[in-house]
């Protein structure tokens, strides 16, 4: 009796797809890896068949934070490398890896499209939103990224990964990621601020709805806002403020308004240098970073073909000093 039912309930769900999208899974893991070290951060590629159109819908992680610290999703146009697996390292260290090559996560065309943290749930995109991926898109490759804290016993290996939700039918909403970031130096026993805007010059109306913010150790909040210049001055709006130091996923915008040409983009991290040296933004464990993600949808349209907004942080760049000039300059709130 059971029985009957499941099946009669699994064809009427069918149907209910088969009306509305179909979606397919892709299972995107990690190929039996041994993670032989601490702090590794591996990289597995799948290329995109590039006779079709896909859209990415949804993202299910398949992992605990016992094993992978986080995971991250960059579409590449073309991957760091052509073997199965490579070290990915975001924090480049000089020491020779015996048992993978070194590679970035792509060689060119790097977006993140995805990130996972400490057992944070799926992401599913608004409805009607995907990425375009494959034949139209410069997505052409899907490269995952796991971050393994610590080394595994010689006889464990590991597959975490994500399950990929996506469709080929065409979403009219396409998702894009802007990036803003800095470079710059923070003093020593200091508490700097490293900010970056960049005015949208594309005629496009770009609709935001998650940001993800990224620092190492010394950051302790990300800010971005929407900067709408007008004779009245200047309005800033929030777009998201977290703690870099809480898990470093897509989070929610504050504020989904829609964002046009001529709207000014804004990044603000509040950086504490709590050692008795100088620290500057850089590539390997000693260095910082200051990022923010925004994603967004664009209605029958294709994402920005302006993706990153980066300025030379301090001592050089403040928002007071930028082209655009700015007023209004929100205080810092922490
Ligand atoms: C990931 O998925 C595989 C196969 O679907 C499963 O065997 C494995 O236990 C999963 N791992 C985690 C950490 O969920
Ligand atoms: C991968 O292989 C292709 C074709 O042989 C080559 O053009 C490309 O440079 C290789 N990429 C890397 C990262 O080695
Ligand atoms: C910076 O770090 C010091 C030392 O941990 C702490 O006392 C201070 O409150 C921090 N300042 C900010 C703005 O986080």
């Amino acid at each position: 009796m059971d029985k009957i039912v499941f099946v009669a309930f699994a064809t009427f769900s069918c149907i209910l797809f088969a009306s509305a999208i179909e979606i397919d899974t892709y299972d995107f893991l990690m190929p039996n890896v041994w993670p032989h070290k601490d702090e590794l951060y591996l990289c597995t590629p799948i290329r995109i068949s590039p006779h079709s159109n896909y859209y990415l819908v949804g993202f299910e992680p398949n992992a605990t934070m016992h094993t992978a610290h986080h995971m991250l999703l960059y579409g590449c146009s073309e991957p760091g490398s052509n073997e199965s697996v490579w070290n990915c390292g975001e924090m480049q260290t000089n020491d020779i890896d015996a048992l993978y090559n070194t590679a970035s996560p792509c060689r060119s065309g790097s977006q993140v499209v995805y990130a996972w943290a400490r057992d944070a749930p799926s992401l599913h995109l608004p409805k009607d939103v995907g990425f375009l991926i494959g034949k139209d898109s410069p997505i052409k490759y899907l490269v995952l990224q796991v971050h393994y804290m610590h080394r595994f016993p010689e006889d464990k290996t590991d597959n975490s990964g994500v399950f990929l939700k996506y469709t080929k039918q065409s979403m009219p909403r396409q998702a894009g990621v802007f990036l803003l970031g800095t470079g710059g130096v923070i003093p020593p026993r200091k508490v700097e601020r490293m900010e970056t805007a960049c005015t949208i010059t594309e005629s496009k109306v770009i609709h935001p709805f998650a940001f993800r913010t990224h620092t190492h150790s010394l950051g302790v909040q990300v800010t971005g806002y929407v900067v709408r210049q007008d004779e009245v001055g200047d309005v800033w709006t929030l777009l998201g403020r977290k703690d870099p130091q809480l898990p470093q996923m897509f989070y929610p915008v504050a504020s989904t308004r829609p964002i046009e040409r001529d709207d000014v983009l804004a990044a603000r991290c509040i950086m504490n240098n709590t050692h008795d040296y100088a620290v500057k933004i850089g590539a390997t464990n000693k260095d910082e970073m200051c990022n923010l993600y925004l994603m967004y949808w664009v209605e029958n349209d294709s994402p920005l073909k302006q993706k990153y907004c980066f300025s030379a942080g301090p001592p050089h760049y403040y928002w007071n000093r930028a082209r655009e000039n700015l007023v209004n300059i929100p205080a810092i709130e922490i």
